[in-house]
């Protein structure tokens, strides 16, 4: 496995790649690896001959208020796992090669971006999308998968892709949970014992809620009360608790065939979020 901290020799390595016709998967990270990032990991395995792994904590997606200093990070153990996972290059920048001097430029799919979680994380989208943009710039991928616990994340990547007429196949894979429930991220390692048995009040109140919609019950009020109801029993702070339409992220009925529930939620001060489709399960 290759570890390559540059720029330029990130996108000769995959110029060469490509000009043998050999097809590049990449995964976007932050790092701080987990059994979701695991099967991203696997199956882009299947999909690339060569399998990218990019490891950079995008200082452009936090806020002033966000956790970036003490952003979980752990390099050796990540490397472990990428390269377990059959991973052929980790792509790992530091900020100076991503961020080189002033940098006026940003990519922004405005209508995506200022819902749900935009609506407490101002910007925050625009720092992703602007990192993926440029990451597959620097990686040329043909195929890029991203996780669906950030379900609004993949939603607005697809978006910018379709829009701007890029030439990577975007690929959604399903949330990995804990085996109590718990929707796996690098995040869950800041919660107190307390905090971690109250963050299942999240994926327990999707699942009461499921349960209902598969009684027959598609009224997205009650759906959305159960998990309220859960989620404030067990003294979390609800950010927000919707039933929206997976494209459009704007609210919609239980009765539509793409609806999702999707969570926003505080255990103490780590902002934990969840989502279940309204169709599939
Ligand atoms: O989902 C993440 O870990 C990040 O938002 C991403 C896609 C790697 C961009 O920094």
């Amino acid at each position: 496995m290759k570890i390559v901290t540059s720029v330029h020799e990130m996108r000769d390595l995959s110029m060469k790649e490509r000009s043998k016709n050999k097809t590049i998967a990449l995964v976007p990270t932050m790092g701080y690896l987990h059994e979701g990032h695991l099967s991203l990991l696997k199956e882009g395995r299947q999909r690339g001959d060569m399998l990218v792994m990019s490891l950079f904590v995008n200082p452009m997606q936090f806020g002033p208020k966000e956790d970036l200093a003490k952003y979980p990070r752990d390099f050796e153990r990540d490397k472990k796992i990428a390269e377990r996972a059959g991973t052929d290059v980790i792509f790992c920048p530091d900020s100076g090669q991503m961020y080189p001097g002033p940098f006026k430029t940003a990519v922004e799919v405005t209508e995506l971006s200022g819902v749900l979680c935009g609506k407490t994380r101002p910007g925050h989208f625009k720092g992703v999308t602007t990192v993926v943009m440029k990451l597959f710039n620097i990686v040329l991928p043909h195929v890029a998968l991203f996780g669906e616990k950030d379900f609004q994340q993949l939603v607005i990547i697809r978006q910018m892709v379709k829009d701007l007429n890029i030439p990577v196949e975007i690929i959604g894979m399903p949330i990995i949970r804990e085996p109590d429930g718990l929707a796996r991220s690098s995040r869950n390692i800041y919660l107190s014992a307390d905090e971690r048995r109250s963050a299942l009040s999240i994926s327990r109140g999707l699942s009461k809620a499921m349960d209902t919609f598969k009684t027959g019950n598609r009224n997205s009020t009650e759906l959305i009360s159960i998990v309220k109801n859960e989620i404030k029993s067990s003294g979390l702070k609800e950010d927000y608790v919707e039933v929206i339409d997976e494209c459009t992220l704007e609210p919609a009925s239980a009765t539509a065939n793409n609806a999702r529930i999707v969570v926003a939620a505080y255990a103490g001060s780590t902002r934990l979020i969840d989502n279940v489709s309204l169709e599939k399960e």
